[in-house]
């Protein structure tokens, strides 16, 4: 059922009744190789650039590769390509998707800003070696879309909560949801320091969300708590500083999280969680923690 949602008042449907949607079992990673600062499109980048420690960000990322097979999952690696320092966020450049039978299809993105456009082909070359059917948005109706970075599957559910207004446009999510046949949950983002919705939403199982409320409208913000049987909010600092927000649940009981988001951890404790912490500093300051370090693939 394709349709886009943008007041609690329009919802017609209860989480239950959706269609089921099995969890991801593989991880896709891109290895950290050519990662740098180099550019400024986010605020977080701007007192960075040229400022990574290439050393220190090949351990992180090493650390949370384990954690993922340490999990169970099968992760997949790939290299990245000199001159594209981004590419190692691979929730950006695609959306998979998996529908009722099995069928296993992805849409690639239209990436805002120039500089991260040819990720775009790099990721998709890896796709065309996997049993996945290669979808694109129409670039004459759709300026921007950035993937898993904006569009995120409610946890083993037919439903994309899809956030908009600084990488990815509304216009987007209306060729989405008829390309995938799903409903879309529309999230207007509000704050530049959390230009994606993955810095502020962050699906932990079917009824468990972890927030940053500021970075949301009230009518978004209407829709997440209506949806939700638990809403979690971080802090400001947590959330901005932090990244704690851009963790990540990939089996619905474990969350892999920026180290020291002591509130968010003692929160997601209560609710039942096991929560691991990783350090990303090096990945900070450039915008990205751990949730957009993999792509999630079934
Ligand atoms: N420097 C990257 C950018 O601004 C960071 C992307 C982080 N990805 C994410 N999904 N939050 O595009």
């Amino acid at each position: 059922m394709p349709k886009i949602y943008t007041t609690a008042s329009e919802i017609d449907f209860t989480i239950g009744e959706l269609p089921k949607m099995p969890a991801p079992s593989r991880v896709l990673m891109v290895k950290p190789t050519y990662f740098d600062v180099e550019y400024v499109i986010n605020p977080h980048m701007k007192d960075h650039v040229g400022a990574v420690d290439k050393l220190q960000a090949q351990n992180e990322w090493e650390y949370l590769e384990e954690a993922y097979e340490e999990l169970g999952f099968d992760v997949q690696t790939i290299d990245g390509v000199k001159g594209m320092p981004d590419m190692v966020f691979c929730a950006n450049q695609s959306l998979p998707f998996v529908d009722s039978d099995g069928n296993k299809k992805v849409i690639m993105s239209i990436m805002h800003s120039s500089e991260r456009k040819g990720e775009v082909n790099a990721i998709e070359a890896w796709y065309r070696t996997q049993d996945y059917e290669i979808l694109h948005l129409d670039p004459s109706k759709v300026s921007d879309f950035e993937g898993m970075g904006d569009a995120i599957w409610h946890f083993k559910r037919q439903l994309l909560w899809g956030g908009y207004g600084f990488r990815s446009s509304i216009n987007a999510y209306q060729q989405v949801s008829e390309l995938l046949n799903t409903p879309v949950i529309a999230l207007e983002l509000v704050d530049d320091k959390f230009y994606h919705l993955d810095t502020c939403f962050c699906v932990l199982n079917e009824k468990n969300v972890l927030i940053y409320p500021d970075a949301f409208t009230a009518a978004g913000l209407e829709m997440i708590y209506n949806l939700f049987d638990n809403v979690i909010e971080a802090t400001s600092y947590e959330a901005e500083k932090l990244f704690a927000v851009n963790a990540t649940c990939p089996d619905g009981k474990n969350v892999l999280i920026q180290q020291g988001c002591t509130d968010v951890n003692q929160k997601l404790r209560d609710a039942g969680f096991s929560v691991h912490e990783f350090s990303t500093y090096e990945f900070i300051k450039s915008g990205g923690s751990v949730f957009c370090m993999k792509m999630m693939l079934w």
